[in-house]
């Protein structure tokens, strides 16, 4: 039977390689998955989401395997899946998802009903939400195959845009969802809060989306200077000069039709020498989003923060500027992104060629599992990639 490795979550910046049974169709808690798949990964991405687990401040067990984001092939399937076969590649949205519940026949699968016995309508790979394990490993068991996968239609064409197709698991989703929500459609003018991985594929989101003027900002030189390069406006944060100042110098105006946060709750405030200010995107979209315009607002807050400042931010309760806000009728939506709902039209629109300036935003590097402990540390100080680990060498070998 093949060795099972993965990275493990060990404490406040501490990952490391495991090794793990071969995984077998059983779910958290001895659930019967006859209805799962197991997938060989191809491909796995280290994620923001898991850096706040890495750097303490989302609560994990200690052992647990991280990782959300997986692509791969199909190895072997339950009695009671249908229409995945195994050869198939497949790309796995981070959400668990029944596919049977209410909210996941509303295509709410962000909340499904039915896969964490914890008290959350909730579930996700190596994210303590349900307790199912994280996919940066050499395999993944998928519950639900039928319902989870998204199999791509032809396998040489899947790997010669794998580094593409990798994002449709979250990220491209996500950010695009995060434009979709605060209304981003044909010449709307956006700003998008974080230039990380998240921010940047929304950027591209909101491209695909038609919006005329994109502003990302961030205070990350780095990331600012990626963006910038692949073609879209950018705010400077790290500067005296105040967000609505810096739209204004780019747009004649003081307000966008639509903004994104794609930063979260480990945000930090704006101007030189800021600190942590966990409501200063939320702040700023409430300042800057025109009246009855909207926002997405995918960067996640939670209560259980361990390093908020006071005791009303860890139990995730804000200093929001509603009562000011209130007035100009915001709309908002907030919560994990319900892959389901946009990966397959997005995997049509990278294999249709409408998306070819996805990969100079992403800016992806590739490591190896052994490689992937130095790249969570690398993403933790702000680098500019985003990083895929490659557990079998399946990438290196089709390039
Ligand atoms: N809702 C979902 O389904 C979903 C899915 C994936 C990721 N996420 C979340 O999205 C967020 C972004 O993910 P990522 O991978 O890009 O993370 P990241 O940490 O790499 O990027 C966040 C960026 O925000 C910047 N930033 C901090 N404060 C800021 C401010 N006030 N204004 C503008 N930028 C600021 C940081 O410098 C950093 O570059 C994270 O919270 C992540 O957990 C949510
Ligand atoms: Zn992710
Ligand atoms: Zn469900």
């Amino acid at each position: 039977m093949a060795s099972n490795r993965a990275l493990a979550y060990m404490g406040p910046r501490k990952v490391e390689v495991t090794t793990l049974d071969y995984p077998k169709l059983v779910g958290p808690g001895g659930r019967k998955c006859d209805h799962g798949a197991i997938l060989k990964l191809i491909v796995t991405n280290i994620c923001g989401s898991d850096q706040h687990i890495y750097r303490g401040r989302f609560p994990a067990p200690k052992g647990m395997v991280m990782g959300h984001e997986m692509t791969g092939e199909v190895v072997e399937v339950g009695r009671d899946v249908e229409f995945i076969h195994t050869g198939d590649i497949c790309s796995v949205p981070f959400n668990v998802s029944c596919g049977r519940c209410r909210n996941c026949m509303e295509r709410h699968t962000d909340v499904c009903m039915n896969v964490n016995d914890q008290g959350i309508d909730c579930g996700a790979y190596g994210f303590n939400l349900g307790g199912w394990q994280g996919g940066q490993a050499d395999y993944l068991m998928v519950p639900y195959a039928d319902w989870n996968l998204l199999r791509f239609p032809d396998r040489d064409q899947a790997m010669a845009k794998i580094k593409d197709l990798t994002f449709l698991s979250d990220i491209l989703p996500t950010g695009f969802h995060g434009c979709v929500v605060a209304g981003v459609s044909t010449g709307s003018t956006v700003y998008i809060a974080g230039a990380g991985p998240v921010g940047r594929a929304a950027a591209a989101g909101a491209r695909l989306l038609g919006a005329s003027c994109i502003i990302v900002g961030d205070t990350d030189q780095g990331r600012l200077e990626v963006v910038k390069k692949a073609g879209y406006e950018i705010v400077d944060l790290s500067k005296s000069t105040p967000l609505p100042d810096q739209i204004e110098e780019i747009l004649g105006h003081r307000e966008v039709d639509c903004g994104v946060d794609c930063v979260g709750f480990e945000a930090h405030g704006h101007g030189p020498g800021a600190e942590d200010d966990p409501v200063a995107v939320l702040n700023g979209l409430l300042e800057i989003v025109r009246a009855g315009g909207g926002m997405g607002i995918p960067g996640i807050y939670t209560a259980g923060d361990a390093e908020a400042k006071t005791e009303a931010v860890k139990k995730g309760t804000y200093g929001l500027d509603f009562g000011k806000a209130w007035i100009k009728s915001p709309s908002l939506t907030a919560g994990q992104c319900p892959v389901k709902k946009y990966n397959r039209n997005l995997m049509m629109a990278i294999l249709w060629d409408r998306m070819p300036y996805l990969s100079e935003v992403m800016n992806v590097e590739v490591v190896s599992l052994d490689q992937a402990p130095e790249a969570y540390r690398l993403f933790d100080e702000g680098s500019p990639k985003k990083y895929l680990i490659d557990p079998h060498g399946s990438l290196k070998k089709a390039a």
